[in-house]
């Protein structure tokens, strides 16, 4: 039976492979590397990188897959339904006709593919539609651990939770049951809008790559900062991928 390894590779640096990663590598036929575009080309060209450095037996065979842009515009979860649905397609289709029966694919997921990313959701998918295929999943070092590593910070408060979410659902305010929040995938710097409230932040972009930026301090403090610095940065780079932690100041209140 076909085989996919869905394998983290880390957020930048190529360091953050691990043994498990390379081992898996070392075992693939053939890799399949989505392209989302200008805006993600770096990435793209990390995870070339990366097969370059780590695998030894130089066989393999790469195959592109030219992602779609998802439909901004309606009912949020629909659209989302609808990309996955057409992505289900693309990798399918190039899963059958690219992947001998008994050849191992892989797919190299940034960061651990159980963090807000959705090529778990599209191999269950096809899975559903009847499409035969053995899955591995292999984590990765995600952003949040590196964003937590770089700031020298534990992710918790003694005996408080942690949430991960968006920042187009911290728009809605700071959710008070939660101790520290982390937010992903926030291209509307919804935390300028809670700097009204006691809360430290924790921000970083470009992690472990040559450009990354750490700003941390009292949220009413460096808000302004962090905003100049992201739009600055995105316009010399064209892209940007930023994190941060927020939480209490004092988590007493
Ligand atoms: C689609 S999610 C993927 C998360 C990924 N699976 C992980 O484990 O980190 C993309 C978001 O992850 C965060 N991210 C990923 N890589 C990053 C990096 N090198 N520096 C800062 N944030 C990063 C950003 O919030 C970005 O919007």
């Amino acid at each position: 039976m076909r085989k996919i390894f869905v394998i983290g590779i880390g957020v930048g640096d190529p360091d953050h492979m691990t043994m498990q990663a390379i081992r898996a590598l070392n075992q693939v036929d053939v890799f399949f590397i989505p392209d989302k575009g200008s805006e993600k080309s770096a990435l793209r060209d990390l995870r070339i990188s990366i097969c370059e450095r780590f695998i030894e037996n130089a066989g393999y065979r790469t195959v592109g897959i030219d992602v779609p842009q998802r439909n901004a515009s309606g009912d949020y979860l629909a659209g989302v339904d609808d990309w996955h649905g057409r992505l289900a397609e693309l990798y399918g289709d190039r899963f059958e006709r690219e992947l001998g029966d008994n050849e191992v694919g892989a797919v190299l997921v940034w960061g651990d593919p159980a963090i807000y990313d959705s090529t778990l959701r599209i191999i269950e998918r096809l899975r559903a539609n009847g499409l035969a295929l053995e899955f591995e999943v292999i984590p990765g070092i995600s952003s949040v651990q590196v964003l937590a590593a770089k700031h020298r910070i534990a992710l918790n408060q003694i005996g408080e939770g942690v949430l991960l979410t968006t920042g187009r659902k911290l728009a809605d305010g700071f959710p008070n049951e939660a101790g520290t929040v982390v937010v992903l995938l926030d291209g509307v710097q919804a935390f300028a809008g809670l700097a009204d409230q006691d809360l430290d932040i924790f921000w970083g972009a470009y992690l472990g790559t040559e450009h990354e930026i750490l700003r941390s301090g009292k949220l009413a403090e460096v808000k302004d900062e962090i905003v100049a610095l992201r739009k600055a940065a995105r316009e010399r780079h064209g892209w940007i991928m930023d994190i941060y932690l927020l939480r209490r100041s004092d988590p007493r209140k």
